[in-house]
């Protein structure tokens, strides 16, 4: 018997397929400064440990932004910024340098820590840092020399990807270094996404004090296209950016998240470092918990095939018990599946719609219309009907027909109209099933 009411062993299904998705696939972390001195960062060491235990090739970048601004006060140095780029001269290079320094190490000591506790406990994982990123000077800008402020030349992807494949997790600082034997700092986004891009990572995850992008009535996008989120970033920054300082978090995250999404980096993903859990929630959940960008939707209105048949009769059931829709074996799904149009989310079906044509007639009866409880208020039952649609005028159709009990309210929305059975094609009216006393409508198309 089926257990969906154990939630520990229902949440274990439902995150499983993509335990089996992400082994063996190249993430991009990108931790600032900020996230490395909250006092979660704790628990997404241990996280880290749990993906890298699940075979996920794991590079870390590392920010040291608050730290170095911290020595920086401490030894009365000011803090330059132009055009949003720190000024780096070689006091401030030393305070850099140091910060880098001491953070690494204690990354490097957090994560020999294993998990205490656990089954895992006494697991090994090794880390490697290493002179992986060729860096040049920005030079002068603006009339200002930014001295040792640099920017990514050049990522040696090879020698990353030889430490990736014996499982050692690759940890990379903000510094680069030049073939001349300089040393430069850079922006740990531009290190991040210049390494995602160059290893052509599965991921870039960036760790920020928001967890997310949010609309104007501060609820969280779960999903943006990089259309929407480069749109963002130049209204953003016209708003709330001034040129003599930092571009705020959500900007320079954005932004690397618009350029990994623009050179093949699939999804980009914005989480809290606050949130104890967020990694592992944006990772094994479907819908995640953060902001993902990405270039195209990943969610896809598509013709149904024989492997769709188990995801809709999961679908529908329910909806069949409540005596919604009508049931149907799973042969008759089988044998009618090209019927079917379905919307799939990362493999899982979230909507459906049939289309049962009647040739003669050039009409068609639109049938077993479901969307899952969790993605309904959306417009996907809308984009459904459209596809739909669409569908039946490239068969010559112009009329669609619908019966339905409990759900008139919506197709009168959409330009349904109620109609006699008698006007149904005969075929039809000879299945009608007096029993459900459903309401027949209709719309020309
Ligand atoms: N868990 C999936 C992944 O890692 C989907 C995450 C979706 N996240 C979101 N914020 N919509 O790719």
């Amino acid at each position: 018997m089926i257990n969906d009411n154990n939630p520990y062993v229902n949440w274990f299904r439902h995150s499983s397929p993509y335990i089996n998705a992400h082994r063996g696939k190249t993430f991009v972390l990108m931790l600032g400064g900020e996230a490395l001195a909250d006092t979660n960062f704790g628990n997404i060491i241990h996280d880290i440990t749990l993906l890298n235990s699940l075979g996920v090739k794991l590079v870390l970048v590392h920010g040291s932004r608050p730290q170095i601004e911290a020595k920086l006060e401490q030894q009365q140095i000011s803090d330059k910024v132009h055009h949003h780029l720190r000024v780096t001269d070689s006091d401030t290079l030393q305070c850099v340098i140091e910060a880098a320094a001491s953070l690494r190490t204690e990354i490097e000591a957090k994560l020999s820590m294993g998990l205490a506790n656990s089954p895992m406990h006494g697991a090994q994982i090794r880390v490697c840092s290493g002179n992986f990123v060729t860096a040049r000077p920005v030079g002068i800008y603006k009339g200002i020399d930014l001295c040792h402020t640099g920017e990514v030349r050049r990522v040696d992807s090879e020698a990353i990807r030889q430490q990736l494949s014996i499982n050692n997790i690759v940890l990379l600082s903000h510094l680069g270094y030049s073939p001349t034997g300089e040393i430069f700092n850079l922006a740990v986004e531009d290190v991040a996404t210049q390494v995602a891009i160059s290893l052509n990572a599965d991921k870039l995850i960036m760790f920020g004090e928001d967890g997310g992008v949010r609309d104007s009535n501060n609820e969280l996008r779960s999903e943006i296209l990089a259309d929407t989120a480069e749109r963002l970033v130049s209204q953003y920054m016209a708003k709330h950016d001034e040129p003599d300082q930092t571009p705020s978090e959500l900007s320079r995250h954005l932004k690397a998240a618009v350029e990994a999404s623009r050179n093949a980096v699939p999804r980009s993903h914005l989480i809290s470092y606050r949130e104890d859990g967020a990694l592992v929630s944006e990772l094994f959940s479907r819908n995640g918990i953060g902001t993902m960008v990405i270039e195209q939707s990943y969610e896809q209105i598509r013709p149904a095939t024989i492997e769709d048949v188990g995801g809709i009769l999961e679908l529908i059931q329910p909806m069949e018990q409540a005596g919604v829709l009508v049931r149907r074996s799973r042969e008759l799904l089988e044998a009618e599946i090209s019927c079917f149009t379905v919307i799939s989310l990362d493999g899982a079906i979230v909507g459906c719609a049939a289309l049962y044509p009647f040739k003669e007639e050039r009409a068609a009866e639109l049938a077993c219309v479901a969307i899952a409880p969790e993605y309904r208020g959306g417009d996907r039952g809308e984009n459904l009907l459209q596809a739909i649609e669409e569908s039946a005028r490239r068969q010559q159709l112009n009329r669609l027909f619908v019966l339905t009990t409990r759900t008139a309210h919506w197709f009168i929305e959409r330009g349904f109209i109620e109609t006699e059975v008698s006007n149904l094609p005969n075929g039809k009216q000879a299945l009608y099933n007096f029993q459900r006393n459903s309401k027949a409508f209709s719309k020309s198309i």
